[in-house]
This record gives structure tokens, sequence and C-alpha cells, in this order.
């Protein structure tokens, strides 16, 4: 009933994990590939060299919303390259996400991640908001379409790099992580950006970056990096992501998937994003609060939302939202 087809791979559920929370090691990364529940693992977003990430606090929660900062903490993009075939021993295709510090580690990042035969796919990262002094990639047009041609003539662009070799051309699946886009122009521009290239999926949303949340008991905020601005998840976001795969999905052409990430804390969430047309969802505020039973819960609640609004599987509700005419 939950079964979907994405980046060339038939999988039982529509159920993964957000490069986010809880997806940095091994063990996290076993976890999950794990959880009968997630179909799809995705790594937390790489950097060329390993980074311990911002100072703590940098995450906090409460009922309805998340804020983090957490600044790419992660193992650097060779682990994640080294630990592909354990991911997948599995038989779940693995994602790894990258998020540069510049366009040449990206280049770098995905000339390397693309000629490892366990990496199922690589998620380019446009949307971090947490690194002090660097500008999110998708909010800038001009240097997502520079990225897109370097990244997609591979072969003319790290010619002048070193230690890149064997250079080939990007087979593997390629998606792309979009921030919240909150004018409709923006997501036409976006999109038809993104049209261009064979990109096989968007990934909408990442958090609402630089939210700022001031402790209840003190005058400061409750994460320390960038003055307490992070970025912002949970159930508070679900409008915006939703309204994001809606706007995609109807802007881009069918081959490019348009996965749903944002406020998904319950099976309703879930089927509301694939009813915008969402191919598959991501789950992060949700699976870091209450753990890895989140995928269980959520497929449940998901398979009875179906069963009650009459589907009879995935395929059936996507994309049937009807605007009030
Ligand atoms: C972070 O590591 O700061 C979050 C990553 C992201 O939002 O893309």
């Amino acid at each position: 009933m939950l079964s979907v087809k994405f980046i060339d791979h038939e999988l039982p559920n529509c159920f993964m994990n957000a490069s986010g929370p809880k997806c940095t090691d091994l063990d996290q990364l076993m976890t999950l590939a794990s959880n009968k529940y997630v179909s799809c693992v995705v790594s937390k977003s790489c950097t060329v060299e390993h980074r311990d990430g911002n100072p703590l606090p940098r995450y906090w929660e409460d009922d309805a919303l998340t804020i983090n900062s957490t600044g790419l903490a992660n193992k650097g993009y060779k682990y994640y390259g080294e630990i592909s075939e354990k991911v997948t021993s599995t038989n779940k295709p693995f994602i790894v996400s990258v998020a540069g510090l510049c366009q040449n580690d990206n280049l770098e990042m995905l000339n390397h991640l693309n000629n490892i035969p366990a990496v199922s796919a690589i998620e380019l990262n446009l949307s971090c908001p947490n690194i002090a002094g660097k500008p999110q990639v998708g909010y800038d047009l001009d240097a997502t379409r520079d990225l897109l041609r370097k990244v997609f003539d591979i072969k003319e662009s790290v010619a002048s790099l070193v230690e890149m070799i064997p250079i080939k051309e990007i087979t593997k699946p390629l998606g792309l992580k979009l921030p919240p886009y909150f004018d409709p122009n923006q997501i036409i521009q976006t999109a038809d950006l993104i049209s261009e290239f064979p990109i096989s999926y968007v990934t909408c949303i990442n958090s609402l970056g630089n939210g700022l949340v001031i402790d209840p008991n003190s005058i400061g905020p409750v994460i320390k990096p960038k003055c307490g601005l992070g970025g912002i998840g949970g159930d508070v976001i679900k409008p915006f992501a939703l309204s994001n795969v809606y706007q995609f999905r109807q802007a881009l052409p069918d081959k490019i998937d348009v996965i749903g990430c944002g406020g998904i804390s319950k099976g309703r969430d879930a089927f509301e994003h694939i009813l915008v047309g969402a191919t598959a969802v991501q789950l992060g505020s949700v699976f870091m609060k209450e753990g890895p039973s989140c995928f269980k819960r959520i497929s449940e609640e998901l398979t009875m939302e179906l069963q009650k609004m009459g589907f009879k599987n995935l395929d059936e509700c996507r994309g049937k939202f009807t605007p009030i005419i």
C-alpha cells in the first residue's frame, strides 16, 4: 500500500530519514538501515573535512518546533563512501548528502562519491542556514546555475583540481535539498533552472533558516551559535513545506520527483505531503524527538489515513489535492 518508485528503486514504503538528526556515523546509519519502516537511508550532509560543528547548545525543542544550528557536524565525505557497502548490506539505497563550503568542495565530493558503487544517489544540500558567513546557495539563482553547470560538466570543471582521478560524468541520481521559498515567483524561477539539468529529485524543504527562539526563563536565546539564530523545524513549518512541495510539483517536469520534508509528525501529515504531490517523505524533527519508533508509528497511521480517505495506495492519492474553485 505504501510502496513507491524512487531513484530507480522499488521501495516498500515512502519513508526515509531527513539528512539531519542521527545519521552522522555508521552506528546511527545502521540503526536506520535495519529499521523495517525506513526504506532509504540518508546521511548527514558532509563536507570535505570532518567537522565538530557549532558550539553547544545548538539544538532545542518544544511541542511545536525545533531549532538547530548543528553547523554540519559530520565525518568528512570519504567516511560516507567507505561505509556505504555496510549501509547497503541491508538492501536499502544509501543517499549521501553533501554540503560543500564552496563550489570546488562540492565538485570534489561529487566526483569522488559518484565513483563509489554502493552510494545509491547524492543529495546536494543547497540550503544549510547554519554556517556563519556562508549564504544559502539555493537562494541565489546565479550561484545555483553556475554550480549545476559545473556539476554536469564535471570533467571540465575539475580538470584544474588536484588528485581528482578518475573523473567521469555524474552517473548517480542527483537530488537537491532546497530551502523554503516564500514567493511563488522564486519557485517558478528555481524550478525552470532545475529543469535545465538532469536532476532526479528535489527535497522540499530544509529548515526555515535563521529563526530565533528566546529562552522562556532568561533574556537570551535557547541556542548559542549565530546569536541564537538557527533552522526551525517541526510542526510549525508544515504549511510552508506543503506549499513548496505543491508548487514545485506543479512547476517541475514529472521525471523530477519531489520529496516532502517538514512538519511530518503523524500519518495525516505524510498523507498531506503525498496529496500535494510528494513521491516520498523524509522525517527530521520527529525522528530527533521520538527516535526510530516514529517510522513504524507514522507508517501505520498513514496506512489508516489512506484507508479512511478511500485510497488503495499512494499512487492513487498522490497529487489529488484540489484547490477550491
Ligand atoms: C546543520 O548541520 O547545521 C543543519 C544542516 C542543514 O540544515 O542543512
